[in-house]
């Protein structure tokens, strides 16, 4: 459904998007992952025809987003990262508003919003001004606006940035549903690293405008050994625990943050003797062990050397600030 070909982006001097190559199934739910300006919207505003790539290819629905951009247009749906609905309208004219710009006919755009608003349980409150919703509602709003042209495949870029975790699930609720009543392919961002992990069939990761990895969440996860192992030593006297515990070869990574050695280890459960016996012969005394899987936090750190986690925060607030200067302008 979607193929790129070295997509290039440049502003300026700047390289948005740097040779991006992927491809997406169809019914495939393929996640994006990655932090501030990596470089995701852009490729979502490429892939939607938004945007003309620098250079590279992208086809969406075999399509060419330049080329062919009119007929991509009308098989491809965008929920876009900036809430897009308008407050003064209630969520019925928001969606009648859509309908006139995609030209479907009045009695059909009907029919349309119903369904879409059923999908998203909005049905109740389409007769309310936008203004009256909550962040979690506008958002399901925005994901009824993006369905109503019954579209092959749908973009969906943050779409749970900044709401609580309860509405974040019932959001996905809706998205999965998609998925298995319609088929449908849905192409998403998120910097959640649990929902991608859980959710995303594929999962990409890009950093500067680079893939830097792309599989299936567990694939990703075992790329990285089968265990994390966590130590804690009571006393290393004169030891070199950094190059003991690399002389192990079960080890396959060590690094040392806080106190706590972390070992990337490729059988945990037959690895975990030879270390501690290692140590010991060493004199050093260990404290404290944690065993377990790698998350999806630590793929990323892995393939990009930087934590998401951190940024977290600061998203939030970004995207909270968006918001309130919506609401002054309005
Ligand atoms: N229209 C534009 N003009 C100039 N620079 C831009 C433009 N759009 C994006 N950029 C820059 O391109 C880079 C990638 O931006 P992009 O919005 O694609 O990132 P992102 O991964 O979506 O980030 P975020 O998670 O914050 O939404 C950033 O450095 C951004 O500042
Ligand atoms: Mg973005």
């Amino acid at each position: 459904m979607i193929v790129t070909e070295g997509l290039v982006k440049t502003f300026g001097k700047l390289v948005a998007v740097d040779g991006v190559s992927f491809t997406v199934n169809d019914g495939e739910l393929f996640g994006f992952l990655g932090p501030n300006g990596a470089g995701k919207t852009t490729t979502i505003n490429i892939l939607t025809t938004l945007m003309r790539p620098t250079s590279g290819r992208a086809l969406v629905g075999g399509y060419d987003v330049v080329s062919e951009a009119e007929k991509v247009r009308r098989i491809v749906g965008l929920v876009p990262q900036d809430i897009t609905v308008d407050d003064d309208l209630t969520g019925w004219e928001n969606l009648m508003l859509q309908a006139g710009l995609y030209h479907i006919p009045r009695s059909e755009a009907r029919r349309r919003a119903a369904e879409v608003l059923e999908l998203v349980g909005l049905s109740d409150a389409a007769g309310r001004r936008v203004e009256t919703y909550s962040g979690g509602m506008r958002k399901r709003l925005e994901l009824a606006a993006g369905l109503l042209h019954d579209p092959e495949i749908l973009f969906l870029d943050e779409p749970t940035l900044g709401l609580d975790v309860q509405t974040r699930a019932a959001i996905w609720e809706y998205i999965t549903r998609l998925r298995r009543e319609l088929g449908m392919t849905v192409f998403l961002t998120t910097h959640y690293m649990d929902e991608a992990d859980s959710l995303c069939e594929r999962v990409a990761i890009i950093d500067r405008g680079k893939i830097r990895a792309l599989g299936t969440p567990s694939d990703l996860k075992a790329s990285l050994g089968g265990s994390i192992i966590d130590l804690e030593i009571v006393n290393g006297g004169s030891a070199d625990v950094m190059s003991i515990l690399g002389r192990v070869d079960a080890v396959r990574r060590v690094s040392l943050a806080d106190g706590v050695y972390r070992l990337s280890v490729d059988n945990g459960e037959e690895g975990l003797p030879a270390i501690l016996e290692n140590l010991l012969r060493s004199g050093v005394r260990v404290s404290r062990v944690v065993m377990r899987k790698p998350t999806l936090d630590e793929v990323f750190l892995e393939y990009t050397g930087r934590k998401l986690r951190d940024e977290t925060g600061s998203w939030e607030e970004a995207f909270r600030q968006r918001m309130i200067v919506r609401r002054m302008r309005t």
